[in-house]
């Protein structure tokens, strides 16, 4: 584990390594350019995705209205050689560089990731990445794992700060199978809408992530560990939203066949209305184990509130033991998701108390 690094000067920008260019990284880099003017203690050093690479130029402040031209891909490695104190911002979903926070941290580097793989992932993965912030005092910015930078995670960690055990929780922790769930009401087929979730960026990008439940899986394990449970991504019981032989096949083939999906969804429709109910993909954790699925919730229950892609979730905890802690609202999609990770940045590169 590195020494613990020199304070660092406030008024010197911390430079920022952005991994990934899709929905959120274009989104987090649109933003940057917008506050060029802004004075926030932060230089884009490096932006890149797997092909290609940009390196600032020096003097390009925060970040330059037009990239530098691109180089070939580098390694996330190659682009921190050389860096003192920079801000690692992972938005992507690779595994590999999730398997790299820890090590990261405990460089002195901060880390703020929209990739669920960190924490989301093995036990063992959470342990690293907590260990190698108390090692080093290099911090972990994870708002938009989870409700896309609603004050989920920090409420938890408030409330465990404050005494209180967390004795369970319940959410709506997708924001896509939530449009999906409140869009299918019999007038477009599912595979239809599938593909208008993905096109509107509030699916993941292969849209089965959220389907066979993975995606709910890492958000579950995240809050569950937040919340002081200890568990492994095979505890938590999942009940994914597609045929195992719709799984397997390639994502070109997948897509072709998707309306195979069409008349399960229409049974589970007709079966919520006769109850006179609705479609959700709930998350739960208590006494029981960790598990998400499928569930017909009666109208008016607060898990279906607000609309679109809005995530909910609701915690019991010892001042809270009968009426949940609820947290509701926009909890899906780049913008959202990019503007935590700013947040968490500037946070993290300013000093105390910014902004
Ligand atoms: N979109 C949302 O609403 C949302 C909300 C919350 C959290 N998230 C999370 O945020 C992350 C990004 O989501 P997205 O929608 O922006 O995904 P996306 O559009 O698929 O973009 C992923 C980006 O990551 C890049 N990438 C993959 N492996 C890389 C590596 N080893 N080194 C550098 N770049 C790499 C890809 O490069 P190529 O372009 O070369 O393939 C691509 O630019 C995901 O973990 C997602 O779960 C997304």
């Amino acid at each position: 584990m590195s020494a613990l690094p020199r304070p660092w000067p406030a008024s010197t920008p911390r430079p920022l390594v952005l991994l990934g260019t899709g929905a959120v990284g274009r989104a987090l880099l649109a933003r940057l350019q917008r506050g060029q003017q802004a004075g926030w203690p932060l230089r884009l050093h490096a932006v890149a995705n797997t092909r290609q690479c940009w390196i600032a130029r020096s003097g390009d402040g925060l970040a330059p209205a037009a990239l530098p031209e691109a180089g070939p891909a580098r390694p996330a490695e190659a682009l921190l050689a050389g860096l003192r104190r920079a801000v690692v911002l992972d938005a992507t979903a690779s595994e590999d560089l999730a398997a790299r926070h820890a090590d990261w941290l405990a460089r002195g580097f901060d880390v703020v990731s929209a990739n669920k793989r960190g924490l989301g992932g093995p036990q063992a993965r959470w342990d690293a990445i907590h260990a190698a912030q108390a090692c080093s005092g290099a911090r972990y910015g994870d708002a938009a794992t989870v409700g896309a930078g609603l004050p989920v995670l920090r409420s938890l960690r408030a409330l465990r700060a404050g005494g209180d055990r967390i004795h369970a929780l319940a959410g709506v922790l997708s924001g896509s199978l939530a449009w999906l769930c409140e869009q299918h009401d019999g007038g477009v087929p599912f595979s239809q809408l599938l593909w208008q979730a993905r096109a509107a960026g509030y699916a993941e990008p292969d849209p089965r992530e959220d389907l066979s439940g993975a995606d709910v899986r890492r958000k579950l394990l995240i809050l569950a560990r937040s919340a002081g449970w200890r568990l492994e991504p095979e505890a938590v019981r999942i009940a994914p939203l597609l045929p195992p032989a719709l799984a397997r096949l390639p994502l070109a083939e997948f897509a072709r066949a998707a309306n195979r999906l069409d008349r399960p969804w229409a049974r589970r429709l007709a079966r919520a209305q006769a109850q006179g109910g609705r479609l959700a993909y709930v998350a739960r954790l208590d006494a029981q184990g960790a598990r998400a699925a499928l569930e017909i919730l009666p109208a008016g229950d607060p898990l279906l509130a607000g609309a679109g892609t809005d995530n909910r979730v609701a915690i019991w905890a010892d001042r809270y033991p009968r009426q949940p802690l609820r947290i509701h609202g926009p909890g899906a999609g780049a913008e959202v998701t990019a503007a935590a990770m700013l947040d968490e940045a500037l946070a993290l590169a300013g000093p105390r108390g910014w902004p």
